[in-house]
This record gives structure tokens, C-alpha cells and sequence, in this order.
């Protein structure tokens, strides 16, 4: 007898997320707004992996300060478990804030010098709960342990461990209040490949055990391809492509997309063999081309590329894609 298998609970959606910058040019001059993140419409299931892809400067990490509420959004919503984030009851945003934590690339940058790995793992448990002493030694032990760090780190200082040993302790700080979503924004770009494999397949233990969700920023595809269920291409802040990772490897729709997977040497374009170079560098986005921002890069542009920009649409089932002539059957 088949049991059936429950659909994964949506942990965490977004809607039309945007976030703008205001850059000052001078006394007189109107502020230039520098337009990081657009319409980006996404969710995160329990116990799966969203990657986001794309190259520097596409919005990523912006979008990783949007959903872990570390800045607030220009338009659009986002909704933890359901309930939408907005100026509720600060226990509210609390509670919510709780359940999306953030590991960042740099393992040096990330923790704080000063502290025993002890401390930098129960300062969470010190400022948000009323565990008594004895309580977050015990939590922050086990935790240790969940990670792969032995007992007598526990009093060690970050400079005394690997790039490798330091990213497991700011993993296992982000998990001290059980948090349901994960943001890991490039959590292994800065280490040595040998070590990656392993703080990938912990990532993807920890995964497993505890039913997390994770929104995995990295501009590595070989990286992605492992680790990812869906994949959510970025160009100048806005999602172009947007499916499940088998459809967007084998087959990818998007002239940008394309471009990115036929430059990366461990993967094979699936059915779209021919290899596209990207011409020129990544506009500013300050000054977004019209239309389809990739147009002056496009080798498939024509007429309607510059001038409308085309909506992030259903070409098949499950697969978003924004671009004119995917649309229209001409690629
Ligand atoms: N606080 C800010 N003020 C002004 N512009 C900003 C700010 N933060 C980001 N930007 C701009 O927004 C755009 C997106 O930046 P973001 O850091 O999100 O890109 P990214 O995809 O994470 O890049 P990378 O791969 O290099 O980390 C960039 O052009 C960046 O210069
Ligand atoms: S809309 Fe036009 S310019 Fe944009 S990706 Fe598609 S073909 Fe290229
Ligand atoms: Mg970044």
C-alpha cells in the first residue's frame, strides 16, 4: 500500500517584494534611487531548499536582508507561517523574526572575537528566552554536538578554529532558536572546496532532522545543483526564471539562464546545446535598460525587448519564465 505523501507546509512567501535605495547626489540633486530588488514572488517549503542565483550585484544578498527582516521592504509582503510581517505587536515580530536566522559568507567577519563559542551561542538563548545558566550550557552543548564541534570548543575563541569549524558555529548559532527558515547567503563561496562538501552535507543533515527550510543564495551552479530543489534566477533584481532545479538544469528557458549554465563547466545545458557568451558587463541599477533588462546583452532580442518588459509567466506548468520570445515559441 502507497501512503500518500503530505504536501510540504509553505514556511514562508513572498509578494512582490522590492526594495530601493536612495543614493544622494549633492545638496540640489534629487536622490538617484538604486532599484536592488524587484517583484520578487517566491515560497519556501518545509524541509526544501529555494536557491538564488545570479551574478554580483543581481539583488541577492539584498533579498536575503528582505526576508530575514533585517530591512524592511520598499513594496510588497512577506508572509512567515502565514502571518504577514508589517508593524504588528513587537511580540509578534519578535516570534517571526525568531523563525528566520541568517548565515552570511564571511565565517571570519561573522562572529564576535571577543566571545567564547559558549557565549556566541547562548547570547540567543540569553536575550530572547528565560533559560536559566545551566539550561543554555546545556542547549548550546547540544548544539555543538549537532554540528560537529567537539566538547572543548565550547570555551575556544573563533580565532582558534578553520574557516570550515567557524561556519559550522555561526550555522549552529542561527539554529539555537529553532528557527524554521534558514537564509544562507553564500555560506560556503568563502572556503576551500575540500571543506565545502562537508558544510553542504551538514547543511543538508541538519536539513533533514530538524524540517528546515532554506533559501540558498550562491553564485556557484555546481553548488546549487546539488543542494537545491527550486532555483530562482536573479538579473538586476528581478526573478527571470523561476522552477524546480531538474527543469531548470536539464532544460533551461531564459536566454540569461542559459548564458549562466553554459558557462559553468560541470553542467550540461540539457536540450539547449549552444553555448551563450554574455556580452558586455552587468548594467548599473541605477540605470536599468528599458524593457527587458537583458536586452543589450540578449543575443535573441527583438523588437518588443526594449521597449516592454516581459512578466514572469508560464510557459509550463511549474516553470516562470520572463522573456518575450520564450513566450512566443521563437526559442
Ligand atoms: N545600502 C545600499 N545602498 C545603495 N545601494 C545598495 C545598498 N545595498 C546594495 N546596494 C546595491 O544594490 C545592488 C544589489 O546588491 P546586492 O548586495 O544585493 O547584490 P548581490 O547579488 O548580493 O551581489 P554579490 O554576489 O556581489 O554579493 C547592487 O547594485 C548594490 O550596489
Ligand atoms: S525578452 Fe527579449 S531580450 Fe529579454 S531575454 Fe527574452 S529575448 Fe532576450
Ligand atoms: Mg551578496
Amino acid at each position: 500500500m502507497t501512503v500518500p505523501v503530505k504536501p510540504a507546509e509553505v514556511v514562508l512567501a513572498a509578494e512582490g517584494l522590492a526594495r530601493h535605495y536612495e543614493l544622494s547626489r549633492g545638496l540640489f540633486a534629487k536622490p538617484a534611487i538604486v532599484r536592488a530588488l524587484a517583484e520578487a514572488s517566491f515560497e519556501l517549503k518545509a524541509g526544501r531548499t529555494l536557491a538564488v542565483v545570479g551574478e554580483s550585484g543581481c539583488g541577492k544578498s539584498t533579498l536575503a536582508r528582505v526576508v530575514t527582516m533585517i530591512e524592511e521592504p520598499t513594496a510588497g509582503r512577506l508572509l512567515v507561517d502565514g502571518r504577514a510581517v508589517d508593524g504588528r505587536s513587537a511580540a509578534d515580530a519578535r516570534h517571526l523574526r525568531q523563525s528566520v536566522q541568517i548565515v552570511f559568507q564571511d565565517p571570519y567577519g561573522s562572529l564576535n572575537p571577543r566571545q567564547t563559542i559558549g557565549a556566541i551561542l547562548e547570547e540567543p538563548l540569553y536575550v530572547n528566552t528565560r533559560d536559566d545558566a545551566a539550561t543554555r550550557r546545556a542547549k548550546a552543548q547540544a548544539m555543538m554536538r549537532r554540528v560537529g564541534l567537539r566538547p572543548e570548543h565550547y570555551d575556544r575563541y573563533p580565532h582558534m578554529f578553520s574557516g570550515g569549524q567557524r561556519q559550522r558555529i555561526a550555522i549552529a548559532r542561527a539554529l539555537m532558536l529553532n528557527p524554521k527558515i534558514l537564509v544562507l547567503d553564500e555560506p560556503v563561496s568563502a572556503l576551500d572546496v575540500s571543506i565545502q562538501a562537508q558544510v553542504l552535507n551538514l547543511l543538508m543533515d541538519l536539513q533533514e532532522e530538524m524540517g528546515l527550510a532554506y533559501l540558498f543564495i550562491s553564485h556557484d551552479l555546481s553548488v546549487v545543483r546539488h543542494i537545491a530543489d527550486d532555483v530562482m534566477v536573479m538579473y538586476l533584481g528581478r526573478p527571470v526564471e523561476y522552477g524546480p532545479r531538474e527543469r531548470i538544469f536539464a532544460d533551461p528557458q531564459h536566454p540569461y539562464t542559459r548564458a549562466l549554465l553554459s558557462a559553468t563547466p560541470t553542467t550540461d545545458a540539457g536540450g539547449k546545446k549552444e553555448r551563450i557568451r554574455l556580452k558586455g558587463e552587468l548594467p548599473s541599477p541605477l540605470r536599468p535598460p528599458t524593457g527587458c533588462a537583458f536586452h543589450p546583452r540578449c543575443p535573441f532580442a527583438y523588437e518588443p525587448c526594449p521597449v516592454n518588459r516581459p512578466d514572469l509567466a508560464v510557459p509550463g506548468s511549474d516553470l516562470l519564465v520572463a522573456c518575450h520570445a520564450v513566450r512566443e515559441g521563437r526559442i
